[in-house]
């Protein structure tokens, strides 16, 4: 699939790495939605972000409001969250199908909250979270 692009948003940079790690696979750059608010065109939308009080990232929800069918082709959903539960975000995934853009599956990783998960994302989350990007792609 072409033009795949990668957009985070973090508070304690869990996703960021997780983003970068996927953005190596593919030779692209992650980008943060804080500084690049304007969504662009892609085939393949990677959306990474955590999970705080049992919900995504405002910002992360924000700026899949901005997005539409005609300029993503499919979006896969990256979490972030300490626990394992936790790791859908029901809110991100509402507001895609509300725009008809098709979800082409949810990753998950561990993220540490003060000792829960403590080190996650690790070496391995980010291999594995890249190879599991890869294989979702299809490429
Ligand atoms: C204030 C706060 C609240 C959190 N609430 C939850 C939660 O409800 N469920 C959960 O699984 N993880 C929770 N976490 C853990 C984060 O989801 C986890 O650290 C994640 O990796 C953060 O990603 P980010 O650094 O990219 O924002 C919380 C973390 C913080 C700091």
């Amino acid at each position: 699939m072409d033009n795949v692009s990668v957009v985070y948003a973090t508070r304690t940079r869990h996703s960021k790495k997780l983003a970068d790690a996927i953005g190596k696979e593919f030779g692209v750059e992650a980008k943060n939605v804080a500084e690049h608010p304007e969504p662009q065109k892609a085939g393949l939308l990677f959306l990474v972000g955590g999970i705080y009080a049992g919900r995504s990232n405002p910002a992360l929800l924000s700026y899949a409001e901005k997005l539409s069918a005609s300029t993503v082709g499919k979006a896969v959903i990256v979490t972030s969250s300490a626990s394992k539960s936790h790791r859908a975000q029901r809110e991100l995934r509402a507001i895609l199908e509300k725009k008809d853009i098709e979800i082409a599956g949810e990753l998950a990783c561990a993220g540490a909250f003060l000792l829960i998960r403590f080190g996650r994302p690790d070496k391995k989350d980010m291999e594995t979270i890249a190879k599991a990007a890869k294989d979702i792609s299809g490429k």
